[in-house]
């Protein structure tokens, strides 16, 4: 890895500083850029692994730490914290920040993420309705769930893996979910049903089908929560984890485009339709290839890392084509569930094992082929698959279906 080079006069800005933009850095000093890279960020935490936040939730900040202070130093990373963007010029190739601050820049990659969507309901803004974005909300809910009666709002990953890790630790679990099984659009209704009974089996109470319709406080402090359904439960906690938004408002009033939905569209480049400006991670609104090139928006730390990569290697003039697999995994009461494939939309699933053995291999299926895999217990099955859907091998349906499993490197099960 290089350093910068003081003769080199031209400057990248990273917007954010999150898993897209630290890979960005450090992609441009690996391919030796040697101009100067300003990471900004609003947190005032250098970057950070976010995924553990549901997982470990009473870490000390300085453990989460992606690199140390030491390494931006070393290869020359200027990290700006607690400065938060307000709007950019393209046309002037400036970004105004909230302490007033006006920074140039020559090319930009805006990575500004996503952030937890709230209750939209009365009471949403009780004092103890929380909600998992930071370190410092993950303490908070650690030590506030201790003996309390807790609700969890959402039964997507982060709901399901709060909700998990607090067993033990709250005096008794609700969990609320808008579907009828949690991850029903994600890992679907079967593998919803297994995880809902290990929770169960370990006494968090589901609610699902319905929603919260109103937080009832005392105090500005929760003391029941009411469903649209007509139950009320008594609580002393409220967790939500209901999806996310796109932290892309400093961009309204830019002729960066973005999707109806307000994430960035970029082309398999992570470029924005504005030149020099680019985009990457839970942001952008991207052409997933293995989707035949179908635009998408998926908030997974790893094709975050993929995108920074991409934007780094364009903002050179190398370009190389976005062409990651998406990858994610869960970790619920000690058991790790990976996923790989977008299965968006699949009518059937293949099942090797069984769900009761906690060890399977599903296999989701669109079209005659599979577009998507998750298990449990069968490393490396999921990245075979992920493996063979980024080379663009078809895996069909027959195959998936054959008795057959040595293409997955599995044993017969
Ligand atoms: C609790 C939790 C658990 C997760 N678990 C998993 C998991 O197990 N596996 C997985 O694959 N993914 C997981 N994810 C998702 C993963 O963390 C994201 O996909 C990834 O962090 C996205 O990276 P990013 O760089 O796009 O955005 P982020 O990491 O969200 O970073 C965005 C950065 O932009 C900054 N920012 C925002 N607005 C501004 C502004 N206006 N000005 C300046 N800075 C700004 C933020 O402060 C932040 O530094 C989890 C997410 C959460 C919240
Ligand atoms: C980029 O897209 C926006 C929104 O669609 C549009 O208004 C703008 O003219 C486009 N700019 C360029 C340079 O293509
Ligand atoms: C994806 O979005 C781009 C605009 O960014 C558009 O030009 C393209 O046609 C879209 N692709 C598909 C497959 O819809």
């Amino acid at each position: 890895m290089g350093a910068r080079d003081q003769a080199v006069l031209h400057t990248v800005m990273l917007l954010g500083g999150g898993a897209a933009s630290l890979m960005c850095a450090e992609t441009l000093r690996q391919e030796n850029y040697g101009g100067r890279i300003i990471m900004v960020s609003r947190d005032d935490l250098l970057p950070y692994d976010k995924t553990r936040l549901s997982k470990i939730m009473n870490a000390e900040s300085d453990s989460l730490l992606m690199r140390k202070i030491e390494f931006f130093h070393k290869y020359d990373i200027e990290v700006w914290l607690k400065k938060e963007a307000l709007s950019i010029d393209t046309k002037k190739k400036t970004v105004t920040f909230d302490d007033g601050l006006i920074q140039c820049y020559d090319q930009i990659l805006i990575a500004t993420g996503c952030r937890a969507k709230s209750l939209d309901c009365p009471g949403a803004d009780l004092e103890n309705v929380l909600m998992l974005e930071t370190p410092e909300d993950a303490r908070s809910i650690h030590y506030a769930c201790m003996g309390c009666r807790t609700v969890v709002v959402g039964t997507s990953f982060v709901g399901m893996e709060v909700a998990a890790y607090m067993i033990n630790m709250a005096s008794s679990i609700t969990i609320i979910g808008s579907s009828e099984l949690p991850y029903q659009k994600t890992l679907g209704p079967e593998i919803g049903k297994v995880t809902m009974m290990m929770l169960e089996e370990r006494g968090v109470k589901f609610h699902m089908n319905d929603a919260v319709a109103e937080v009832q406080g005392e105090n500005r402090r929760v003391k029941a929560v009411k469903l649209k359904s007509g139950i009320t439960i008594e609580a002393d906690l409220l967790i939500v984890g209901i999806g996310v938004n796109p932290n892309s408002e400093f961009l309204k009033g830019s002729p960066i485009r973005m999707d109806p939905k307000n994430y960035v569209t970029v082309d398999k480049y992570m470029r924005t339709n504005i030149t020099d400006v680019y985009c990457a991670g839970d942001l952008t609104c991207f052409p997933l290839k293995m989707a035949k090139g179908q635009n998408v928006s998926i908030g997974h730390w790893q094709i975050a890392q993929a995108h920074g990569r991409i934007a780094a290697l364009s903002m050179l003039h190398r370009e190389v084509e976005l062409n990651t697999v998406p990858f994610y995994w869960t970790v619920l009461l000690g058991r790790t569930i990976r996923y790989a494939g977008y299965g968006e939309g699949y009518t059937e699933m293949v099942l090797k094992g069984k769900f009761e053995n906690m060890k399977f291999l599903a296999l989701y299926i669109k079209d005659d082929e599979v577009v998507a895999a998750s298990g449990l217990n069968v490393e490396p099955a999921v990245s075979v698959v992920a493996e063979r859907l980024a080379e663009g091998r078809v895996i069909t349906k027959a195959e998936a279906e054959s008795d057959d499993l040595r293409w997955l490197k599995l044993q017969p099960m």
